[in-house]
């Protein structure tokens, strides 16, 4: 198997700067998939830039929509390692469409073959930080998960903050934490920010509930898996098409509950996110005339390493956003 060069970390964060800068020009205007256009079509600009053999496994849509960055399209130079490509080049299009927070550009790549090919379906989700991996299982009670994470972190029930996204089908859970007695914050949209956030203290968020997109909960694995942290997903089939669009993809038990070696393979992955709004872990992007001014944070798994990169971009040098 090839070796992932160091150095892509680098170029993975051109990749997600170019597309948070074309996206948050559209902030707050309302139209999200303008938003998401402008993110896709930066961000499949630059990975032309960069020395490697991608393949995308995540990506806008199946080739036959015919979509930027296509699940199957080729990246890259063509030369250097094989990779598996997964992207977001706008995670939380609404987000953006209203001004509101914590929307990122995310990549993530890993060794060919490493990353799950995950259907555009819902997956039900739990994710927490390093201190509490292991302790935390997609069947037991809430109260039960919420405990662990309390004793795990050395606080009481009444300090946690859980995450859910604010949808009806969650309003069992969020009865569940309430009467557990943890706090919640709901959120309008962005469970990839959410579940990175718990492995990140500072942000103030313990542990990651509910349902949200699978291939959201890919790029999670991710940085979670750079992070010490864990997510532990269970897809959520809604007929039979989309059981048959499971063993489509490889998986040959829908219902299987998917562990960290199953969502990302191997040791070794990188992911880089860069914020296109503000958000608890990076900034939004800022413009000032000619200037833009970007926030990332670039991981990688075998190593642990996690940077966060502040980058000015002098916009009259780079008018197509190659960075
Ligand atoms: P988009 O960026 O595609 O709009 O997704 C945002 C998001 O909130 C994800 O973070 C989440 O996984 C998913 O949508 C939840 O889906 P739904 O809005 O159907 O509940």
């Amino acid at each position: 198997m090839a070796m992932m060069e160091r150095s892509l970390t680098m170029e993975l964060v051109r990749v997600t700067e170019a597309a948070a800068i074309a996206s948050a020009r559209w902030m707050g205007f309302g139209k999200k998939d303008e938003a998401d256009g402008a993110a896709t079509e930066a961000m499949r600009k630059v990975f032309d830039t960069i020395p490697m053999r991608g393949t995308v496994v995540i990506g806008e849509g199946e080739m036959d929509e015919a979509p930027m960055l296509y699940i199957g399209e080729r990246l890259g130079l063509g030369y250097m390692p094989e990779l598996d490509v997964a992207v977001d080049p706008l995670e939380g299009t609404n987000i953006v469409a209203k001004g509101l927070w914590n929307a990122l550009s995310v990549v993530a790549v890993a060794d060919r073959g490493c990353l799950l090919h995950a259907p555009d379906m819902y997956m039900d989700k739990i994710a927490v930080g390093p201190k509490a991996v292991g302790l935390v299982d997609l069947d037991a009670p809430v109260v039960d998960n919420l405990k662990a994470v309390a004793r795990a972190s050395g606080k009481d029930m009444d300090d946690l903050v859980a995450v859910v996204l604010d949808r009806p089908r969650h309003a069992k859970l969020i009865e569940e934490i309430r009467n557990a007695g943890a706090r919640i914050k709901l959120i309008p949209d962005g469970d990839v920010a959410a579940a990175i956030h718990t492995g990140f203290p500072d942000t103030g968020v313990d542990i990651l509930f509910g349902s949200g997109g699978a291939p959201e909960g890919v790029l999670a694995a991710v940085a979670l898996k750079c992070l010490g942290g864990e997510i532990l997903g269970r897809l959520m089939p809604e007929n039979e098409e989309q059981v048959q669009r499971c063993l489509k993809m490889g998986i040959s038990d829908p219902n299987k509950v998917l562990r960290m070696d199953d969502l990302v393979k191997g040791d070794d992955a990188i992911f880089a996110a860069t914020g296109v709004t503000d958000g608890e872990l990076l900034k939004g992007v800022r413009y000032q005339g000619n200037l833009a001014k970007t926030h990332s944070v670039v991981m990688r798994a075998k190593t642990g390493t996690v940077r966060f990169m502040e980058g000015t971009h002098r916009l009259e040098k780079k008018p197509n956003l190659v960075l």
